[in-house]
């Protein structure tokens, strides 16, 4: 092999690991910037020597988002990604090149770059027809089950001067506090965490649920109007008219009539960015006449007529004083590097996610190292490369994965196809067996009063060793111990006690079964009604219930495979605990809701529609198809139709969410 085929090769390679960083397991451990710069060094190499092209060359793709789960549809235009560029100069450049090309005075519509996931939608007499992601560019995945729960997608429009068939694209969004709300959720599940915004909109458009989308609140900004007749001949003209149909188009976009126009715009936002409610990553510049935009036409695979600016991600160098390993109460392990605090978009950081093991090799750490920290379009920073010139001589230790528990000893394994290494010692490792205690009294669980210290206290006197040895507990024993008294002692005795009456989904929640959060826990509680047909299921019957994927079933089937696991079952059983679904809420003869008038609206994630409207008649209520004067109450899900919403306001109807249903039916 000569020097250029090993340039080549060791480009190739080094770009193919990124990418897969970057899309598969949503951890990048360069920046964009880098990832750019390393491609379009590879690009020209090959244009210079085309004798070593390759079709599966990084260079040759868009990437892709297909997956097999949907229908597939082609493009009737072609999803097209954008060139990058990071400074004014690149800018001027791209401003130049179309002056030569066009030779003619142009105009320049400059818009934010919108940090989501694409998505193109098909509108034919006022209608939206289809979702379709981007796909690989040719061809996407038919979400519009999904999209059609994004409220701010018109599903009908508005006025009558659209043209009967057009496409509009744009980027389907998580706003901030929504993508904070959903990590937290899955922080208390020890679920992985969405690195980005980005990542968690384009994970939710997968979902096979749309009423788990809907759930999300996910929303849209739209920025390209196609089709044969559109109302009129530059790009902004259009995005106004379409503002009027009820689209959802940033009114941030502006005409720009010199490169300074450009440059005050770019700067503006380089700041102001941070106080939206959703992620940008940078600039859009494009030319505004359509006509010319048809002139200068298309490279392979990015329109000539426009080009992206992208902000610098802000970074920060500061020094890895060391890395801890924390075990979750499921035995998952985090591995966190302890930085020396340093200030980075307004907060200091202390401390960085490293993910995993495979993101801890890639960059080669040293204790001691200074490295490279970005809090881009992610909440928790991350260590993005390695000062490896001011590494001091001998380096110091380099960081590498554990391989035995830091609590208990034990080897970890890592579970074939997941990036997470776990401490199988789940009944020995005091950890995990503190942490499901916790989780198990936690207030959404079991709801027994007592924090964290009391669990460890009652830990170390050794009396409790797990879930079941709290209902062997006793006032005498309690009391036994420094820092009882005997109020705060008969307070637990009594939450033990009331706990006896927790409804069986909750009971199922509360075991920690892992990836089993609080929706699943209901779901396969209704699917089975109680615990020994979930012990019998196989994982084929596991996966026929909605919504519960391989992942989840075989988790299932793992925890009632555990003969100490079965039990403790056994033994809350024998305490009294609901190991059943209260059967009457589904199938009737209760009276609680007796002439109680309901009317059913929106999408919901606990139940179905059907469902709710049988357990309201089962139990006496009524249900109505239109909101009145009668109407006692609103069972609003996601979506829920404003006219209604209205309506309920005026008449003073109250407006209850399914849980507040629920709640009614419990009681
Ligand atoms: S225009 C042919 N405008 O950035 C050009 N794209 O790297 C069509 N994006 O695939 C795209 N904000 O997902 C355009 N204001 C904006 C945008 C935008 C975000 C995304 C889009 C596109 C990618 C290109």
């Amino acid at each position: 092999m000569n020097e250029i085929e090993t340039k080549i090769n060791s480009l190739r390679k080094k770009l193919i690991q990124h990418n897969y960083n970057y899309y598969v397991l949503a951890s990048p451990t360069i920046s964009d910037r880098e990832f750019d710069e390393l491609l379009k060094e590879l690009e020209q190499i090959e244009d210079a020597y085309p004798q070593y092209a390759d079709p599966c060359s990084p260079t040759r793709r868009v990437g892709s988002d297909l997956s097999k789960e949907f229908e597939q549809v082609e493009h009737t235009y072609p999803m097209l990604s954008l060139g990058n560029t990071y400074s004014e100069d690149e800018v001027r450049e791209f401003y130049n090149r179309t002056a030569r090309l066009l030779n003619e005075p142009f105009e320049i519509v400059a818009e934010l770059k919108y940090d989501g996931t694409s998505i193109s939608l098909i509108y034919e007499g006022g209608k939206l027809k289809r979702a379709i992601t981007r796909g690989d560019g040719a061809r996407g995945d038919d979400v519009t089950a999904n999209v059609k729960t994004i409220r701010s997608i018109p599903l009908q429009l508005m006025g009558d001067n659209y043209p009967d068939k057009f496409e509009i694209r744009g980027e389907i969004l998580l706003p901030w506090a929504e993508f904070d709300r959903l990590n937290k959720e899955r922080e208390d599940q020890e679920e992985p965490l969405f690195a980005n915004p980005r990542n968690a909109a384009a994970g939710t458009l997968k979902q096979q649920n749309p009423a788990v989308v809907a759930s999300r609140r996910l929303d849209a900004c739209l920025y390209y109007l196609l089709g044969e007749n559109l109302p009129a001949g530059t790009h902004y003209d259009n995005l106004r008219i379409a503002r009027t149909w009820g689209f959802k188009i940033p009114d941030v976009i502006r005409t720009c009539q010199t490169p300074d126009d450009i440059f005050d715009y770019l700067a503006y936002w380089d700041a102001e960015r941070k106080k939206l409610p959703v992620a940008t990553d940078g600039v859009v510049l494009k030319v505004n006449s359509l006509r010319q935009q048809r002139n200068l036409g298309f490279t392979a695979k990015s329109p000539r007529w426009a080009i992206a600016y992208k902000f610098q991600a802000e970074q920060a160098v500061t020094r890895l004083l060391s890395v801890t390993f924390q075990i979750g109460r499921t035995g998952a392990v985090t591995p966190v590097a302890n930085l020396e605090p340093v200030l980075l978009s307004g907060t200091t950081i202390k401390r960085a996610s490293l993910h995993n093991a495979d993101i801890i090799r890639g960059l080669d750490l040293h204790i001691g190292d200074y490295v490279y920290v970005e809090k881009g379009g992610e909440i928790i920073p991350k260590i993005v490369g390695v000062d490896t010139g001011s590494r001091t001589m001998p380096a110091g230790d380099e960081v590498s994965f554990i391989s035995n528990c830091p609590e208990c000893g034990s080897p970890l394994v890592r579970i074939e196809g997941e990036a997470a290494h776990y401490c199988p010692n789940e009944s020995g490792c005091p950890t995990q067996i503190k942490g499901r205690i916790e989780h198990f009294v936690s207030r959404r669980a079991m709801d027994i009063h007592i924090g964290p210290e009391t669990v460890e206290d009652l830990y170390n006197a050794g009396y409790i060793k797990n879930i079941a040895d709290l209902y062997t507990l006793d006032l005498p024993g309690l009391l036994r111990l420094e820092r009882w008294a005997e109020k705060s002692a008969q307070n637990l005795m009594d939450s033990l006690e009331e706990s006896r009456a927790v409804p069986f989904e909750r009971v199922l929640f509360a075991l920690g079964i892992r990836y089993v959060g609080e929706a699943v826990a209901k779901r396969l509680a209704y699917a089975f009604l109680n615990i020994g047909q979930m012990q019998e299921a196989t994982l084929e019957s596991f996966m026929q219930v909605n919504d519960i994927g391989e992942r989840i079933a075989q988790s299932v089937v793992n925890y009632f495979a555990e003969e100490n696991n079965r039990l403790i079952i056994e033994r809350l059983k024998a305490c009294g605990l609901q190991m059943a679904v209260d059967e009457t809420i589904l199938t009737g003869r209760s009276e609680r809701l007796k002439n109680i008038s309901f009317v059913i609206s929106g999408i919901f994630t606990r139940h179905s529609r059907d469902e709710y409207k049988a357990m309201i008649e089962q139990n006496g209520g009524k249900c109505g198809g239109s909101v009145s004067g009668r109407t006692d109450y609103i069972l609003a899900g996601d979506n829920m139709g404003p006219a209604k919403l209205e309506k309920a306001k005026k008449l003073n109807v109250k407006v209850i969410n399914e849980d507040e249903f629920l709640n009614m039916l419990d009681e």
